[in-house]
């Protein structure tokens, strides 16, 4: 296959032979066209173009190559979570599966990582078992340990309302404190902007629309502006934007943001029980239809799954005494690469807003298609399609908000410059690396 570009070289040059050459179609500069990708023996890639030799060669044909994405939220429940929901092993499967190398995963677990024993705990138990990389954050609460906590962990993660796992959020006086002393510690924060002053207590809900009446937009919209003016050094990036208002806004602050699969293509309608009961909560059909309409122009810079399983019991209780989250990184990438197919989104702004950015945000050298790179790619057929089936999927919890979507599964997904998954099938090692952010290095 004719190469378009000369080929790009890393500092090695032609000195390093490629252990694997993978030759397909990729999204390079702006189109999608014919490439070959070197792979060296460290997993990274050597070279983006052509290639005169390489010890193997691998030839997909039409097929497109991706770089594989990072799910920068996620909730694996260990420890101390039901083991029936998830695990750390269970969990990475589940991404892998879903075309995803490297996770985020959050400190509300039980207990929660406010320390370095907890962190150094929770550490341990990713090491040998994870299919995936793992970035742990950890939770800011614990004002003497923050200095500490800063040398080991991956990110902070700030909760400002109550959710699983968080009873008493900071009160808001605390807050702006917390963000100074935060920015002297140069890791990422996420935050969950909910004010729990705006919150309703109108009676018990009892189905998604009530959830959205009792925890509204304006909670959000609420709690976003009062983390504004942020610290200057801060890394700061708010965690599942609902509405197309809170995006605009943080768009205007050149803040980074995400948005969830569940808030871009679910709303408060989709289904009446718990199973569709999230913090924040799904927002009416107009809100969702405008948060798309924003992610498709670009204009919301990241997606992650805030996955969050519950079991299958668990969602079966009466609606306000059911746990709120849904599980999602498993089927992530597949309902977009579905939306790609049928033409509703730009493959660009998919790669950028799943693969590119957030691995960016976290200090992580994947999510490009670039010399110096970890060799974490997709190989996609957008021609295969499937159903979204719960009771397949790697998590135990067994189901999925999106039962019966049209997806479209990556065929292989590659890590360090090998197959993981092959046909469906995790065919990788549970030799995750537990990772922290290198904004200096790495990324070339
Ligand atoms: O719905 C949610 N579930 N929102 C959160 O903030 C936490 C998450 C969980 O851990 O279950
Ligand atoms: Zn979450």
């Amino acid at each position: 296959m004719p190469p378009t570009r000369p080929r790009e070289r890393t500092p090695a040059g032609d000195r390093a032979e490629p252990e694997v050459v993978l030759a397909g179609r990729a999204f390079v500069r702006g189109r999608l066209q014919p490439v070959e990708i070197a792979i060296g023996d460290d997993g990274r890639i050597l070279s983006v173009g052509r290639v005169r030799d390489g010890r193997a060669r691998r030839d997909v044909g039409e097929r497109v190559i991706l770089p594989a994405a990072t799910d920068l939220h996620v909730h694996f429940r260990e420890p101390g979570g039901d083991s029936g929901a998830e695990t750390i092993a269970s969990g990475t499967v589940g991404a892998a599966l879903g075309g995803v190398t490297l996770v985020g995963e959050m400190p509300n677990t039980s207990p929660p990582v406010t320390d370095v024993e907890r962190y150094a705990s929770k550490r341990a138990l990713v090491e040998g078992r994870a299919a995936v990389d793992v970035l742990l954050y950890a939770s800011p609460t614990e004002p003497r340990a923050l200095p500490s906590l800063a040398r080991v962990a991956g990110g902070f993660k700030l909760y400002l309302a109550p959710t699983t796992g968080i009873e008493s959020p900071p009160p808001p006086s605390e807050v702006a404190p917390l963000l100074r002393r935060l920015a002297e510690l140069s890791l990422p924060l996420a935050v969950h902007a909910e004010d729990p002053a705006r919150f309703r207590a109108a009676g018990a809900p009892r189905d998604p629309a009530g959830w959205n009446v009792a925890r509204p937009p304006e909670a959000e919209s609420a709690a976003v502006d009062a983390l504004f003016p942020a610290p200057d050094r801060l890394r700061l990036h708010i965690a599942h934007v609902t509405t197309a208002a809170v995006a605009e806004a943080l768009r205007k602050r050149r803040s980074s943001f995400e948005a969830t699969p569940h808030h871009l293509l679910l709303s408060d309608r989709s289904g009446g029980d718990a199973r569709h009961k999230v913090n924040p909560p799904l927002r009416t059909e107009r809100d969702r239809a405008a948060l798309w309409e924003a992610f498709v122009r670009g204009e919301v810079p990241m997606v992650a799954s805030d996955h969050a399983p519950h079991t299958a019991d668990a969602k079966s209780l009466p609606f306000d005494k059911a746990p709120s989250g849904v599980p999602g990184a498993e089927t992530m990438l597949p309902l977009l690469l579905a939306r790609v197919r049928s033409g509703e989104l730009g493959l660009d702004r998919l790669i950028a807003a799943a693969c590119d950015r957030p691995a960016r945000w976290l200090g992580q050298p994947t999510g490009r298609l670039a010399p110096g790179h970890r060799a974490n790619l997709l190989i996609v057929d957008f021609r295969a399609r499937s159903r979204v089936d719960g009771r397949k999927l790697a998590s135990p919890s067994g189901w999925s908000p999106f039962e019966g979507w049209e997806v479209v599964r990556p065929q292989e997904v590659w890590k360090d410059g090998r197959p993981i998954v092959r046909d469906g099938e995790f065919v990788g090692r549970t030799d995750g690396r537990v990772v922290r952010p290198d904004y200096a290095g790495g990324s070339p």
